[in-house]
Parts: C-alpha cells; structure tokens; sequence
C-alpha cells in the first residue's frame, strides 16, 4: 500500500493547516505541513522579499518526503498550497480547499497581509490555480474540492472524513466557480490589477 498519502491543498487562507491538523486528530494520523519541513530540514533556497514567500529546494525534498510516506505505517496528510509535489504514484487522494473570494480576503486581512498579497492570492483563487496543478499531475478521479467559505470548522472536518471514505462525487473537482458571482458584482477587476 504505497498510496499513502492524504494531500491538502489550496490558496492560502483556505484552511489547509487548521483543518488538517482537526483531521489528524479526529483520524489519529500524523501531519505533515511541507513548508515547516522544508525549514526543519534546511531546505530553503531563499526568500523572496517581493513575494514575501519562502522557495523551497522541490528536487531535494521530494526524495525525502516520500521515504517519510513510504515508512510511515498510516495514512499520512501533507497539507501545502504546493502539494502536487508529491509524486503520484504515492498519493491517495488530493482534497483543494475553497474559500470565496470575499470571504479568503477578510481571512487574509486577519493574517496581516498585505493588499498586494491579498490581491495575488484572491486572484489565484479565482483563477483555481491549485486545482489547475493537481489536474496537471494527477488522474481526475482522485481530485476533490471541499468549498470551506461557508462551513464550520467541525462540519468542514466532518466533510473531509466523508470525501476521503466515500469520495462522494458532489465533491470532485469542477464544481467551484466564482466567476459569476465577481462578475455580477463588478468586482473582479480589483483582484487583478
Ligand atoms: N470553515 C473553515 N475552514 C477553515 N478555516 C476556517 C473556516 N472558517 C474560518 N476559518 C479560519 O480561517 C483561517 C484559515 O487559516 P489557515 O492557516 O488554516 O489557512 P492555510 O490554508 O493553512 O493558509 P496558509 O497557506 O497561509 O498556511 C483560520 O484562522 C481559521 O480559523
Ligand atoms: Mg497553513
């Protein structure tokens, strides 16, 4: 059993880390954020002040993350914005965290971001940018959206066990559009300038 791998991903402020570690206790399986291994273990390349974020050494880390999935006697859940690094052959199932646009910014102010970074990360939502890169890696039936916007945290973990038992197919990816509600609103532009 090689498909060990539980992957959360999704734009910052989706709820990647507090949801995950909810799960890891409800599952009682361990939880691995790959951004905090990547500093444990050295693996930062540089910062990028523009950005503010942390670029990680992927060819280094990727070896070494799947001897972790491969000794590990569970399930393990990764949870990162930048999960499909994870090879293929090792994952499960990989769950995206949605949040609506207005919902991700105020998220985002209480993190302190900057309205650049908001702006960056609300775009990338709209465009599911994070969806985009799991169906560029792996095979559509293990894809999985779960649109964190309006839920409660309890109920949002609640859902997740749901989607990773019975992969309900309410829940496969392509459901999630904020497209329309943005356009109505004459409100996408801000996002992209
Ligand atoms: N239904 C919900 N699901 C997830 N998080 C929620 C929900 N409702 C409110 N929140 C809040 O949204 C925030 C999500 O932040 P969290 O750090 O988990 O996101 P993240 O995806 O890990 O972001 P980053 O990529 O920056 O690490 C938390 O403060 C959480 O309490
Ligand atoms: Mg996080």
């Amino acid at each position: 059993m090689s498909k060990k791998a539980i992957l959360i991903s999704g734009t910052p402020g989706t709820g990647k880390t507090c949801l995950s570690l909810e799960l890891g206790k409800k599952l009682s399986l361990n939880v691995l954020n790959i951004g905090d291994f990547a500093i444990k273990n050295n693996l930062i390349i540089e910062k990028d002040n523009n950005r503010d974020t942390l670029i990680t050494k992927t060819k280094k880390i990727v070896p070494k993350l799947k001897k972790i999935i491969l000794n590990s006697d569970k399930k393990l859940i990764i949870e990162s914005h930048y999960a499909d690094i994870i090879p293929t052959d090792l994952v499960d199932i990989i769950i995206i965290l949605r949040t609506h646009p207005y919902i991700l910014e105020k998220r985002l102010k209480m993190k302190n971001y900057s309205q650049e970074k908001i702006n960056e990360n609300v775009a990338a939502e709209i465009l599911g940018i994070c969806t985009n890169y799991a169906l560029n890696k792996y095979p559509k039936n293990i894809i999985f959206e779960l649109d964190t916007s309006e839920v409660k945290i309890n109920e949002a973990v609640e859902i997740l066990n749901r989607i990773i038992t019975l992969r309900p197919d309410k829940y496969k990816f392509g459901f999630v559009n904020w497209m329309k509600d943005l356009e109505k609103n004459k409100d996408l532009e801000k996002y992209f300038r």
